[in-house]
This record gives C-alpha cells, structure tokens and sequence, in this order.
C-alpha cells in the first residue's frame, strides 16, 4: 500500500466482521440462508405503514422535511418517543434525549466523550463487535470479562479489575439479550454493577438495543431506570431492532449537562440526523403503530427461537451447547470439541449458510469453537434448511 501519513489510531481501526458480511452476502449469487446479520426480518419491516406515512410527511406538503435538522434531534421526533417510553422502564425527559444516527453513533459518542488514548475500558466477552471496536478506535486499552447465563460475571469483573491495578474509565454493557450470547444481565448482577462503577466513577456504557423484544421470562428494569438519574450511566438505544436498522436512527439517553457536548460532538460529525427518517418515525410513534408492531414481533422471534433450538437439538445434540434467550434476536452455540468456527465459515458458506464465528465478538479472539446465529430473521422452515446445511458443512470440516 502506499505509504500515507496515518494517525496512529488508524491502526486501532479494526472494522467488523458482521457488517463486512453484508457485502460478502450480496457478493454470492447461489442460495443462502442468512443466520450472520442482526436484522429484524425482512417480513417484519412495516414497510407499508412507513410508506404510507413517508406519503404523507415527506412529500410535496413538506418541502422542510427535506433540510438540515436539529442537531439534537426534530423536536416532533423527541417529543413522540418521550411519550412513547413514558411508563417504560426507559421513561425519561426531553433535556435527557439526544436523537442519533443509529445506536453505534451513540457509542461513538460515549468513547468521544469519555475515552482518553491508553484508557481501560471494560468489555463483555463475548462483546458486540462493533462496540469494543469502537473503543479501539479511540485508543483504549480493552479489559474483556466473561459472560454467563446471567450475562457479565460482576464478581470477575471486580477481581480482574483489581488485579490490572487500574481503574476502568468505561465499562460496556449489552444488558438485555447480548448480542452475542442472547443472555441477560440478572437484577442483582445490575444492582451491583451498579456500585462497583460508582465505587470506581466509571462510565457506564449502557447499550440496550433489544429490550423492548422480550417474548419470554420476567421483565427485569433496565440500568438507565435502576441509576435513577446517575450522571455516571450513559444509555443508548436504537430503532433499528424494533422498527428499521436502514433508517439508522436511534437516540442516547444522558444527564442533561452532556447535551451541549454530545451537540458538539455530532456537529463535528454529521451535522443532525437523517430527518426524512426521524419524520418517518415520529410518524410511526405518534399513529400508535409501535406497540402492535412489537407484539408481533416479539410473538414471531419466540417462534423462530424455538424452530431453531427444535433443530439444533435434532442435528447437533451432543455435540455442541446453545443459549436459550427470552428476547432479542441472538443464539450462541459452542461445540464441545474440535470445530474451528473460522475454518467452517467458508465451508458453510459453500453450502448455503451464513452465521458469525465466535472469534469476531472477542478482541482476544478468545471464541474459536462458538458462533453467533440470529435466529430473528429467518422463517422456521428456512431456518432448518440452513441448520442442515451447517451440519453439513461441520461434517465436511470434520466435526
Ligand atoms: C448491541 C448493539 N449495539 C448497537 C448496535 C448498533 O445499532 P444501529 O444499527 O442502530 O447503529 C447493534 C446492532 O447490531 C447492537 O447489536
């Protein structure tokens, strides 16, 4: 390559194997089935309200639909999603809500905030790609803790902190459903991780995209309700998972005092977000489309979880372990010995399947027999079909 003055964060740059695959997938012309990418289904974006509701406030009658926007987001927009959470475990106040460009603009924000080069910053393992990417690429140093059934180990996280002798500016957390591992942080792992990153003045890094599709399970309150109002807790959601991940709309949920500079901030980055879209959506919210929407997403992903775990069971029995998620969109499966997800990842995708070996969601690639299947967006009798092509290919790997 030619050589170019590069900063050196470009080296931290480290891009994401999940969004790269969007552009391998549309890159293969044979039949597919699509386990790698953390979309709703394509059934399941309510393309026609949005349409009909685009006709209605972008068009010729809005000719100011088409300008530049608030930074903080359309007031329309701010005003129907602080009514839409009022009564949510996410209720808040309008000088708390920023709108952003899609929940990863909100951790980009966090990391532009709060995180000095050389800074420790706790990460989930496994983490969410893009997340702990994003944090490199700020320069820090990454602390990975592991993740159970109950989501992050709060009592190794404790030690591990202890043990590197040095205090985490943030730590990251994807409570509800993780992407990857589908598990959810229990009330009491909350409540303590609560403590410990007031006992240190962390940041925490409060990345809850999926909450709002439990479909099984008890209800737990989410960081943002369980701090109260604690400047230390910095809350990002998106639409993405609930309504449209192109719209790339979402919002950050902060003490007030941080709007200025997340204002600034995004000034520097995109001026506002897309306001055809936050239109869209104020559409959706303020028509009341939003809770029927989710019911029946959330009735349709308990669904598919369940066609899938039905098939695993059949092909992989004995032979590999899965998460059971009450919500989201994610299962993570390990196999017992031998099968290098990697290695099989082109083999699957040979034979018509796609999924995320574990691999991507550690940056101590600490994941290597495990992988990342989105059971959200693929209809039950497709989802066999590709668990038959997976087995198929962990046959041919020799697993
Ligand atoms: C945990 C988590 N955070 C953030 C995002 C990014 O959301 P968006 O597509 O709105 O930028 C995702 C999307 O996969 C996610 O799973």
């Amino acid at each position: 390559m030619t050589h170019l003055p590069l900063a050196s964060r470009a080296d931290q740059l480290v891009g994401s194997m999940i969004d790269s695959s969007t552009s391998l997938l549309a890159a293969q012309s044979h039949d597919i089935v699509r386990f790698a990418m953390g979309s709703p289904a394509a059934e399941a974006i309510p393309t026609r309200v949005l349409a009909a509701i685009g006709a209605e406030t972008i068009g010729e009658a809005s000719p100011d639909a088409f300008d530049y926007a608030a930074t903080e987001g359309d007031m329309r927009l701010r005003q129907a999603l602080l009514a839409e959470l009022e009564g949510t475990s996410d209720a808040t106040t309008l000088d708390r809500l920023t709108i952003t460009s899609g929940g990863m603009q909100g951790l980009d924000l966090a990391c532009k905030l709060f995180v000095d080069p050389g800074d420790l910053v706790v990460v989930e393992s496994p983490t969410y790609t893009n997340g702990s990417a994003t944090a490199l690429s700020y320069q820090a140093d990454l602390l990975e803790v592991p993740v159970d059934d109950d989501g992050m180990d709060v009592e190794a996280l404790e030690r591990l902190v202890r043990e590197s002798g040095r205090t985490p500016r943030v730590v990251y957390t994807v409570p509800t459903f993780q992407n990857p591992s589908g598990a959810t942080l229990s009330l009491e792992r909350r409540e303590r991780l609560l403590e410990l990153i007031r006992h240190w003045g962390s940041v925490l890094l409060d990345d809850d995209p999926y909450g709002m599709l439990r479909f099984a399970g008890q209800d737990v309150p989410t960081l943002h309700e369980l701090a109260a109002g604690d400047p230390l807790v910095f809350s990002v959601r998106t639409f993405s998972k609930i309504v449209a991940p192109g719209l790339r709309v979402g919002w950050v949920d902060t003490d007030p005092s941080l709007q200025p500079l997340l204002i600034n901030a995004k000034q520097a980055m995109d001026t506002c977000t897309n306001l055809p879209a936050q239109r869209l959506l104020t559409g959706f919210l303020a028509g009341g489309h939003l809770d029927d929407h989710l019911a029946t997403q959330r009735g349709e992903y308990r669904r598919r979880k369940e066609a899938m775990q039905d098939v695993l069971a059949e092909l992989f029995d004995g032979q590999a372990r899965w998460t059971d998620p009450e919500g989201g969109f994610f299962l993570w499966l390990t196999f017992d010995a031998g099968v290098d997800t990697e290695e099989l990842f082109p083999v699957a995708l040979e034979e018509g399947v796609a999924f995320i070996p574990g691999n991507a969601f550690s940056p101590g690639r600490r994941f290597p027999d495990a992988l990342r299947l989105c059971f959200a967006s693929t209809r039950p009798d497709r989802t066999r079909e590709g668990l038959l092509r997976l087995r198929r290919a962990v046959d041919r790997v020799g697993g």
